[in-house]
């Protein structure tokens, strides 16, 4: 029986199973300047893998935290490691051509590889667990755009199958089949390169945001307390760079959440990682939990801090998993987001073509397992100064008329209409009118301000005007945050920064 959270306030959850079940090791922030070779922003799967690649070839790496380690998106992943990244291998065809297309396949292929390789050579014990992907249809409409997949899948000598049906336990009107891709526990896999890095010397240091860098022969990463990271190569791994350096990164990306549901469910699942054609999105695996099988429910995505009220996402998955596999019970709900660029690839490479030392790495549009390991792989080559036959697929400062123009404008027109909206509201609720636990935009002396009363009674007012570029922030009330329409920054219930680009907090009210 699904519940309507939005009839009462929606209990707090723990976090995400993967950072409830593990115990991820911990670093002191940056207290004096540091000089290393590589110097290394986030620390997420891009950050890890990329500081344990070089740190085994003898490379000095430093690696820098905002936060905790992997309690970025990378902790809230759901961990399908694949290249079957839904439906994008005959838009890449049309898009950038099968040369390219074919690339992208292969360098993902080569990604999901060396995760399984590492995993059995070193024995790391993360769950690791062969399961074919799917992407299925419950909609004749969508039949025409899986047999354009599957096509693209031949042109490109990418191994796979069109299928009537699926294992699933509801009916599909047919689907695409990528056999032998993989799933694990991504922290159990990253704990054993955090550990890896600092046997061979690496050093991390956590509670320590970057805000600047500076660019000459021997760079900096400036940390917010004014110690710097000296190196000769960076890697930016922090989603949108925090510093931009003219790659207008803000205009050629957008942030986009999606909800998850760990469920017990009354019937079996069947083993297979699935995700739909259509929207709106449900992705499926299972984990085990505590000796339990628990299917993950993923989806439901819309761009950060905008679309419908956040309970009705988690109310919308729940209703999907009761009506296919039942609901015993769900121990586990979180939310994420990721960035996904105007073209769909990922942004890896030099971040401008002005720097050959400064190296970006994000976008990867909900499939940073695998596309996370490519640019590791890519980026620890280029910085060992070998050539990589993927450096022009993902370099940073490509632009393509279409459609990387169309994109541009799209997402430009919704970030203008999203600063001006904000400052043209006219509030009527007023502090006061909140109930414990609720969260809302109100209006403080006749200005837009953002006020939660906690569950003891106690207000926090904060000034809604995002410290990244000024749009308007709008209220989660699945996660209690403050999140930004127009690049996805979010902010607590206090103004403190949960995700960037915003570097600053926000203003407090009293
Ligand atoms: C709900 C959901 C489900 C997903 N499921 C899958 C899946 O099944 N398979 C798949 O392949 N991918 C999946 N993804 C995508 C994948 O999880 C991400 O692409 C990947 O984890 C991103 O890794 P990252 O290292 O780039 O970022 P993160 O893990 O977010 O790491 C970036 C780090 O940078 C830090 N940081 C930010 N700013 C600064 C700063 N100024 N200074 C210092 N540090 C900073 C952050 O605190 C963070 O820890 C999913 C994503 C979501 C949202
Ligand atoms: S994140 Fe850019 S304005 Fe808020």
């Amino acid at each position: 029986m699904t519940k309507s959270y939005s009839q009462g306030r929606m209990p707090q959850y723990p976090k995400a199973y993967w950072l409830d079940s593990v115990s991820i090791p911990s670093f002191p922030s940056l207290t004096e300047d540091v000089d290393v070779d590589v110097a290394i922003v986030g620390g997420g799967i891009t950050g890890i893998t990329s500081a344990y690649l070089l740190s085994q070839k003898g490379v000095k790496v430093g690696l820098i935290e905002s936060g905790r380690l992997l309690n970025g998106t990378t902790g809230s992943t759901t961990a399908k490691v694949t290249a079957q990244h839904g439906l994008i291998y005959d838009e890449l065809i049309t898009t950038l051509g099968e040369e390219k297309a074919k690339l992208y396949y292969e360098s993902n292929k080569q990604a999901m590889d060396f995760v399984k390789s590492v995993v059995k050579e070193q024995q790391i014990d993360c769950e690791l667990q062969e399961e074919d992907a799917y992407i299925y249809t419950q909609s004749a409409d969508y039949i025409q755009q899986l047999t354009n997949e599957i096509n693209a899948y031949e042109k490109l000598g990418i191994p796979g199958e069109f299928v009537s049906s699926t294992p699933l336990p509801f009916p599909v009107n047919g689907a695409v089949i990528m056999k032998n891709q993989a799933q694990f526990h991504p922290l159990k896999y990253l704990i054993y390169f955090i550990n890896k890095i600092t046997e061979n010397g690496g050093l991390i240091f956590e509670q320590t945001p970057a805000v600047d860098i500076t660019t000459g022969p021997r760079a900096q990463v400036i940390a917010k307390n004014g110690n710097k990271l000296s190196c000769n190569h960076m890697i930016i791994a922090t989603h949108f760079p925090f510093e931009d350096k003219l790659g207008f990164f803000f205009a050629r990306m957008h942030a986009d959440r999606s909800y998850v549901l760990a469920v017990k469910t009354k019937q079996e699942f069947p083993g297979g990682m699935y995700i739909n054609a259509e929207q709106p999105t449900r992705s499926l695996r299972y984990t085990m939990i505590n000796g339990e099988k628990l299917v993950l429910f993923g989806g439901d995505h819309h761009k950060t801090g905008q679309g419908i009220d956040t309970f009705k996402h988690y109310e919308a998955l729940e209703a999907f998993a009761d009506s296919t596999f039942g609901i015993e019970k769900i121990p586990y709900r979180w939310s994420a987001q990721d960035l996904t660029t105007s073209d769909k690839v990922p942004y890896i490479g030099k971040m401008t073509d002005q720097y050959n030392h400064i190296f970006l790495a994000t976008g990867y549009r909900k499939w940073g397992m695998t596309n996370g390991t490519v640019a590791a792989l890519m980026l620890s080559d280029m910085i060992l100064g070998k050539e990589t036959p993927y450096e022009e697929l993902y370099r940073p400062y490509r632009f393509h008329a279409d459609p990387d123009l169309k994109q541009l404008v799209t997402d430009n027109l919704d970030v203008a209409k999203h600063l001006i909206k904000g400052k043209l509201e006219l509030v009527k609720r007023q502090p006061e009118d909140l109930a414990n636990d609720e969260g809302a935009v109100v209006s403080v002396n006749g200005k837009r301000a953002g006020a939660y009363r906690d569950e003891q009674g106690n207000l926090h007012i904060v000034d809604t005007t995002c410290t990244h570029m000024g749009c308007e922030l709008e209220w989660n009330n699945g996660d209690r945050s403050w999140d930004c329409p127009c690049h996805g920054s979010r902010f607590s219930v206090d103004g403190d920064v949960l995700e960037g680009p915003a570097e600053y907090p926000l203003q407090k009210l009293d």
